[in-house]
């Protein structure tokens, strides 16, 4: 049987940087992927990195060309009413975010493991944990040659992804978890086409919310609101930009950037947070525990955050045997994970229309952006959440 001192189940920002972090202090892991190299360096995902996750990586030096091509974003546009009202996040805060996709940072992350000399067991199938309460959990898996494999640890990481196997290990009576889904998805395009505005644009409008971020100088990156029911069959390309140009209309004229649709994807939202972010000798971290709509893009900041407060916890576990850092990890995440959610909710409801929502909830909408447009006070509280709170 082979032995690692933590098995990292996940190749996704959390675990890749778990096992980063962990290396940095001489504990040995190993990670395990479901997937292809392949596939988790291409999937597109999240775009904004807090100035919290960005300066981690600079202290890791991992952030050469996160710093060489991430674009940094000192403000956002709220586009309603026909209007843009800017969010100077830079005046706001004295901080700003940059717009680097997580895909990349997954290529850094796997290179900067693999420059370690330690590798990643891609495509590892049938994933199973075990002996989660006693002192050597065991993770048994088939690999990408078709042997059955057995790993005995001291503790297991489950990085896994909010679909991921580590969290239904969790007996469901110890499992305390709060859930809320919304009448809506998102519909999102990657279009080859430089981006049709410097800043991201958040519009709310009468057919639903439009999102405008965007990858580099030649790819942008767009979201409209659909229902979740909505098939990708039935939203042809000039259909898709049709909506998105009504759903961007400025009074003046905006023009929408038009290009090719390199892929096209629906993504239901939801909110989970599972306060049971331990089991024995197995720790949750980033979407395996929570999971907050895109409006308020903090998804993959969480996951970074989460195992920025796991790593000493488990070196200190295991180098010392002082497990006070280990009890104390769920509480300490979860102070900023439920900001984040908070945030999150409140950036989705203010900017999407539910379907049927009657005129009072349009009304309270319109008052709540016209609010944050105007007043430096609404404006700050927006902006100090959306570059991200302080860390400690
Ligand atoms: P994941 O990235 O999901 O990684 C989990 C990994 O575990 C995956 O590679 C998966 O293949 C693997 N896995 C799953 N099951 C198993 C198994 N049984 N065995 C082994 N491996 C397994 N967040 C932001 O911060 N900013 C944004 O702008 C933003 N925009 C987003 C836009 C969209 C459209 C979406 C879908 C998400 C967005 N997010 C954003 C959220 C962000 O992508 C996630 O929060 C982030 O990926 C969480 O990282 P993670 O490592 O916890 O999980
Ligand atoms: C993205 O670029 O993918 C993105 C940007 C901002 C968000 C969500 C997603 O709020």
């Amino acid at each position: 049987m082979e032995r690692t001192q933590v098995g990292i189940v996940g190749a996704g920002p959390a675990g890749l940087l778990l096992a980063h972090l962990l290396h940095t202090e001489g504990i040995d892991a190993v990670v395990l992927e479901a997937r292809s190299r392949q596939y988790v360096e291409q999937r597109v995902r999240a775009g904004v990195c807090e100035h919290t996750t960005v300066a981690l990586l600079r202290d890791l030096g991992l952030a050469g060309r996160l710093d060489r091509e991430g674009l940094p974003h000192e403000g956002f546009a709220l586009r309603f009413d026909g209007a843009d009202h800017r969010i100077d996040l830079a005046a706001l805060t004295g901080k700003s975010i940059t717009v680097y996709g997580q895909q990349e940072i997954v290529k850094d992350l796997i290179e900067a493991r693999l420059a370690t000399g330690h590798g990643i067991e891609f495509e590892a199938a049938d994933v199973a944990l075990h002996d989660l309460e006693s002192e050597s959990p065991r993770i048994t898996w088939t690999d990408s040659s078709g042997v059955a494999r057995e790993l005995r640890c001291d503790v297991i990481a489950g990085c896994d992804g909010f679909h991921g196997i580590s969290r239904q290990n969790i007996p469901t009576d110890l499992l305390t978890s709060y859930d809320h889904t919304y009448p809506f998805a998102w519909l999102g395009v990657l279009a080859q086409t430089p981006p049709s505005s410097e800043e991201l644009i958040y519009a709310r409008h009468e057919r639903g919310f439009a999102l405008h971020s965007m990858r580099s100088p030649e790819i942008t990156r767009l979201y409209l609101q659909v229902d979740p029911g909505e098939r990708l069959d039935d939203w042809s390309d000039a259909r898709i930009w049709d909506e998105l140009a009504t759903r961007f209309t400025l009074d003046g004229g905006f023009t929408l950037r038009e290009g090719p649709l390199l892929e096209k994807i629906i993504t239901p939202l939801r909110s989970y947070v599972t306060e049971t972010m331990r089991h024995g000798r197995l720790f949750l971290a980033g979407d395996a525990a929570h999971i907050v709509p895109a409006t308020g893009a903090k998804g993959m900041n969480l996951a970074v955050a989460d195992v920025r407060r796991l790593a000493p916890a488990l070196v200190a576990l295991l180098r010392k045997n002082d497990s006070a850092a280990a009890d104390g990890y769920a509480e300490q995440c979860l102070s900023r994970v439920w900001r984040a959610e908070h945030f999150s909710y409140f950036m989705t409801t203010m900017l999407h229309r539910a379907p049927g929502a009657d005129p009072f909830t349009d009304r309270l909408q319109l008052s709540q952006l016209r609010y944050v447009a105007s007043s430096t006070a609404a404006a700050t509280s927006l902006a100090e959440n959306y570059v991200g709170l302080p860390f400690d």
